[in-house]
């Protein structure tokens, strides 16, 4: 799918999808306080645990249950103590919009400290202004149309490996969606050079993920500890590709993400390279993966639009075996154009983002004190 209408589709999510926003807050003290009000409440809820907060409450269980029990309990705004940060979440669409839109200057992006020391201080999400900007751009060129659509075979390939290896198994889908869309990440992000670290890559990254969600207590034996040791392994890795790159001088012939990075005029360090990478495989993961669940479980729930969809790529499947394959006999592979012959598999996937909820929540840390609209009288 283009970035372009993946980004799209996260802001028509951001704007009509209710969705759960933490405004994390070094001092939640600061949160809600007009200088002119300084008397004004906190909202409801509770800090939980010194330290631990409510952290394990949230990550114990599905985050929805977490959610929807505050929610009954507190209404659409509460406080809570998440990661090591007291903070407050919101829930309403109202909310969502003041945060994100009419006053968005009021916030700015952040993660909870364990995550951004996971994925690096230099990653897209913690930066605001030009060099937010920069990064924007360098990812969007590596998912444009001309970048990507040389690799759609290679895709076709990665897919099918994946339904052979699901024959005669029982999978969890979510999980197989994980391992697919982490093989794609790869190839979007090395393309086919790097086959060589690709299983560096994975291990690394595996350890890492389990530690997003953990608390920042960096003493062995601690998941925390465990990821930043695979996270620094990561890096490694990483610097290593960069290396070879610019040994061969390759550094323009790519057209994946890799590419998009070291090919930045300005240059961008091994630092900033390392910590974007990390950060678009974290970005790209698990929502991708999610949407893909969502279209497996809806088109089983749909058998008429499971038809229609199968009848459509049966289509392209029997035009490629009327096409003429290679010297050795093989199929053509799936292509670009043939991609544009998918009217129907294409509003699947539009629908489905529409209606599915993919990401459960994000994050922002007030700049200043913050009064949200009369609210905390109601709030009292
Ligand atoms: C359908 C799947 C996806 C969904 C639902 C989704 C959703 C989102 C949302 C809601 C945000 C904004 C978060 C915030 O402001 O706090 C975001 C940011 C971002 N996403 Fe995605 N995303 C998806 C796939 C991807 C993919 C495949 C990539 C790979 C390039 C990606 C890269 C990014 C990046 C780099 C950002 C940060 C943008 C910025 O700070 O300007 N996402 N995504």
């Amino acid at each position: 799918m283009e970035i372009s209408s993946i980004l799209y589709s996260m802001l028509c999510m951001l704007a009509f999808v209710v969705f759960f926003l933490f405004l994390i807050h070094s001092l939640i003290s600061k949160l809600f306080f007009t200088p002119s009000s300084p008397k004004l409440p906190l909202p409801p809820g509770s800090l939980g645990w010194p330290y631990v907060g409510e952290t394990f409450q949230l990550y114990s269980q599905n985050p929805n249950v977490f959610f929807a029990s505050k929610q009954k309990r507190f209404g659409s705004i509460f406080k809570t103590h998440i990661l090591g940060c007291p903070c407050v979440m919101i829930s309403s669409p109202e909310a969502a919009k003041f945060v994100l839109v009419t006053r968005s200057h009021l916030f700015k992006p952040t993660f909870p400290a364990s995550k951004e020391r996971m994925l690096g201080k230099q990653a897209i999400f913690f930066h605001q202004g030009d060099y937010h900007a920069k990064l924007r751009k360098l990812v969007l060129r590596a998912f444009m149309p001309e970048a990507i659509r040389s690799i759609v075979p290679d895709i076709e390939s990665i897919a099918k490996d994946s339904l052979q290896s699901w024959e005669g198994r029982l999978v969890n889908t979510f999980q197989e969606m994980k391992t697919f869309t982490f093989n794609v990440a790869l190839l979007s992000i090395f393309g086919k050079d790097e086959i060589l670290y690709r299983e560096d890559l994975k291990r690394c990254y595996y350890i890492l993920e389990k530690g997003y969600n953990s608390m920042p207590i960096n003493l062995p034996g601690t998941l925390f500890h465990k990821s930043m040791k695979a996270r620094k392994e990561l890096a490694q890795i990483l610097a290593k590709i960069i290396s070879t790159r610019r040994q061969r001088k390759q550094v323009e012939d790519h057209k994946d993400l890799l590419g998009s990075f070291m090919g930045d005029k300005e240059g961008l360090t091994d630092q900033q390279i390392a910590d974007n990478v990390i950060g678009v495989i974290f970005a790209a993961r698990d929502t991708t993966a999610s949407v893909l669940t969502w279209i497996v479980k809806y088109l089983g729930e749909n058998p008429s639009v499971l038809q229609a969809v199968t009848e459509e790529q049966e289509a392209i499947m029997r035009t490629k075996e009327e096409e003429e394959g290679d010297d050795e006999g093989n199929q053509k592979a799936l292509s670009w154009s043939d991609t544009k012959k998918m009217p129907m598999t294409s509003r699947v996937i539009q629908e489905t983002l529409r209606v599915a909820s993919i990401l459960s929540f994000t994050f922002r840390e007030a700049v200043e004190d913050v009064e949200y609209e009369g609210q905390l009288k109601k709030l009292k």
